[in-house]
C-alpha cells in the first residue's frame, strides 16, 4: 500500500493528530513520506508553521495551473509536503460542475509517479464529504480512520461504512483500519468501545491505539510533532507500535 488516506466524517477525532505523526514517525525511520493536506482549514500546515499563499498550494493543483510535484516543499524532518490553504474550500463547492475532479488526485499521483514509487504518500482529509475527500479516497490503497474512544463511535464507524459502500459504486473496495484514538487506560467507557468496535471490526480494527496524550496536544502548540517534542514519551512509543504493524501487516508500502 502506497497511498493512505487518513479520513473520518467526524471532526476533530485525530485526522491530523495521525497524518502529521504517522509521517513523523517515518521519517525517524529515515523513510521520506510524502503528505499532502487536503483539508482547506489547512490545521496541518500551521502545524508545520507555514502560511502559504493560495499559489504555492494544493488548490493550485485543482485549479489545474501546476502538476503536484512543482508545489511539493520539504521539512525539517525530511517529511514531503504540498500544503492547503483556505481557497481550497472553493473546490469542495463544485461538486456537480466538474465530477471528474473526484478523479484528478489518483491520476495525477500516477501519470507523475508519486504514487507506487515507493514513498509512502499519505493525504489528510478534512470532515467534509466533498470533491476533496472523494478525491483522497480514490486515490487511496488504505484508507486511516480515527475514532475517539468516545460513547457513538461506533455509530459514527458504522455511518463511515455505508459512506465508504457508497464509493464503491465508482471503483473498487478499498483497503480500510480504523484507530482508535485518545484512550485513556482503565477507563470502562473507553474500554467498552474499543470491545465493540473489535466485535463489529474485528479485521479492520488495528491493534495499536493512541493514548490521551498532553505531549500530542502540546506538541501541536510548538508546531512539532511528538519525536521533536517528547522523543521518550508514551505518545512516540504509540506511533512505532502502529508504524511496526502497518509494516507487519503490509498495509504501508516502503522502498527496500
Ligand atoms: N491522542 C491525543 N491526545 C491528546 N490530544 C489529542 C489526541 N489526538 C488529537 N488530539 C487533539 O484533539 C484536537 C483535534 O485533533 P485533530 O485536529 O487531529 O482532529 P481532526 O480529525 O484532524 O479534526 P478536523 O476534523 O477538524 O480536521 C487537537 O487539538 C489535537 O491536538
Ligand atoms: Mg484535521
Amino acid at each position: 500500500m502506497t497511498v493512505i488516506a487518513v479520513f473520518n466524517q467526524k471532526g476533530g477525532v485525530g485526522k491530523t493528530t495521525l497524518s502529521a505523526n504517522l509521517a513523523a514517525t517515518l521519517a525517524q525511520n529515515g523513510i521520506a513520506p510524502l503528505v499532502i493536506d487536503l483539508d482547506p482549514q489547512a490545521h496541518l500546515t500551521a502545524t508545520w508553521g507555514l502560511n502559504p499563499r493560495a499559489s504555492q498550494s494544493i488548490y493550485r493543483f485543482y485549479q489545474g495551473t501546476s502538476p503536484l510535484t512543482d508545489l511539493i516543499q520539504t521539512s525539517g524532518p525530511g517529511i514531503h509536503f504540498i500544503p492547503s490553504h483556505l481557497e481550497l474550500a472553493r473546490v469542495d463547492s463544485q461538486l456537480v460542475r466538474h465530477r471528474d475532479h473526484i478523479w484528478r488526485l489518483k491520476l495525477a499521483l500516477e501519470a507523475e509517479m508519486l504514487a507506487g514509487s515507493g514513498t509512502p504518500i499519505i493525504i489528510d482529509c478534512s470532515p467534509m464529504l466533498g470533491i476533496l475527500s472523494f478525491s483522497a479516497l480514490l486515490a487511496a490503497d488504505l484508507i486511516l480512520i480515527p475514532v475517539a474512544a468516545e460513547f457513538l463511535a461506533l455509530n459514527g464507524a458504522c455511518m463511515l461504512e455505508r459512506t465508504l459502500f457508497g464509493l464503491e459504486k465508482f471503483d473498487r473496495r478499498r483497503e480500510r483500519r480504523y484507530i482508535v484514538n485518545r484512550y485513556q487506560d482503565g477507563n470502562p467507557t473507553h474500554e467498552k468501545v474499543r470491545a465493540q468496535l473489535e466485535k463489529h471490526f474485528p479485521r479492520e480494527l488495528l491493534r495499536t491505539i493512541i493514548h490521551e496524550s498532553n505531549d500530542i496536544m502540546a506538541a501541536v502548540g510548538d508546531n512539532l510533532d511528538v519525536f521533536r517534542y517528547a522523543p521518550d514519551s508514551s505518545a512516540s512509543t504509540d506511533f512505532s507500535f502502529l508504524l511496526d504493524e502497518l509494516i507487519e501487516k503490509n498495509l504501508i508500502g516502503i522502498e527496500e
